[in-house]
């Protein structure tokens, strides 16, 4: 299956998966590699067979959406994200935990792939947050729809490429070095638990003061179901709670009730408690 072939049939399937072309252009071609592979598997020569194939077998588009997810992360992807919510988010939220009566910050990374954005999260708290806000602890769930990621996620072993944002200092701490990878000490893992979830059927049955929700609804899904998916998730955020959208992200339409937090692109607030540090 040839570029332009593939291009033509992930703009015919997408938007029946509820997803976007847009989102998906730059990635294509790990989409199309996995596409190929399934025609092999399934002997098909190309794409417009496929097309037949879909039709005949309605179960099928369950295996071509399992196709288009994207797992590309690395820990502390972007930068400037994690060290605000080092800075700034994260004590506030910690703040606005103790004056409840809380003592534990609750937060989501909502399509975690192998971890790394919900280990970061860890390492920044341990690092940077946690000595300025004693009395409080953290609980991280962290969900995907991929039980392969969960897999890598839960044996939290990595290549020296995902860990190349990360402060040299908190590498050096927080993994051991086994081969050709470095696997993350348990103490770092113990506020992290990990489920099996697709957004778009299921969501956490609870509130949240931070939602981590990056480079997966705002980017690979149509506007009508990220507009839905919004809502939902501003359901599970705290009054003062935050939501992180991917760095290249923007929300779906007036996105009520959410504002932008002081000099983040990509950081939003609920109403409710005062938000000053
Ligand atoms: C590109 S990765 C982003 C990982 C991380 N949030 C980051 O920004 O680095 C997208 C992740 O979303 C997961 N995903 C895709 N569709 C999903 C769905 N419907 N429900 C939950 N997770 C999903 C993929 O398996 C993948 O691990």
């Amino acid at each position: 299956m040839n570029d332009s072939d593939c291009i033509s049939f992930l703009q015919w399937a997408l938007p029946q998966l509820r997803m976007r072309w847009a989102g998906f252009r730059k990635v294509r071609k790990q989409v199309c590699k996995r596409i190929a592979r399934r025609l092999r598997v399934l002997g098909l020569p190309g794409p417009d067979a496929y097309r037949g194939y879909l039709s005949a077998n309605p179960d099928e588009w369950i295996a071509l959406d399992r196709c288009c997810r994207i797992t590309i992360s690395r820990f502390y992807r972007d930068q400037r994200v994690f060290d605000l919510l080092g800075k700034t988010v994260l004590p506030v939220l910690a703040k606005q935990a103790l004056q409840r009566g809380d003592k534990c910050l609750q937060l989501w990374s909502a399509g975690c792939a192998g971890g790394e954005e919900a280990y970061s999260l860890a390492l920044l708290w341990e690092h940077r947050v946690r000595p300025l806000c004693p009395g409080v602890g953290l609980q991280i769930l962290a969900t995907d729809s991929d039980s392969h990621s969960l897999d890598r996620a839960v044996a939290a072993c990595y290549s020296p490429a995902s860990l190349k944002d990360l402060p040299v200092a908190w590498r050096e701490a927080a993994f051991q070095r086994r081969n050709r990878e470095y696997c993350l000490l348990p103490a770092y893992r113990s506020a992290v638990v990990f489920g099996c979830q697709d957004l778009r059927s299921r969501m956490p049955a609870r509130r949240f003061d931070l939602i981590l929700c990056r480079n997966l609804v705002f980017t690979y899904f149509s506007i009508e179901l990220q507009q839905q998916l919004l809502t939902d998730l501003q359901q599970r955020l705290r009054p003062g709670g935050a939501l992180v959208i991917g760095a290249h992200e923007s929300l779906p339409g007036t996105a009520a009730g959410l504002t932008r937090w002081s000099g983040a692109q990509a950081i939003f607030r609920t109403g409710g408690a005062d938000l000053a540090p």
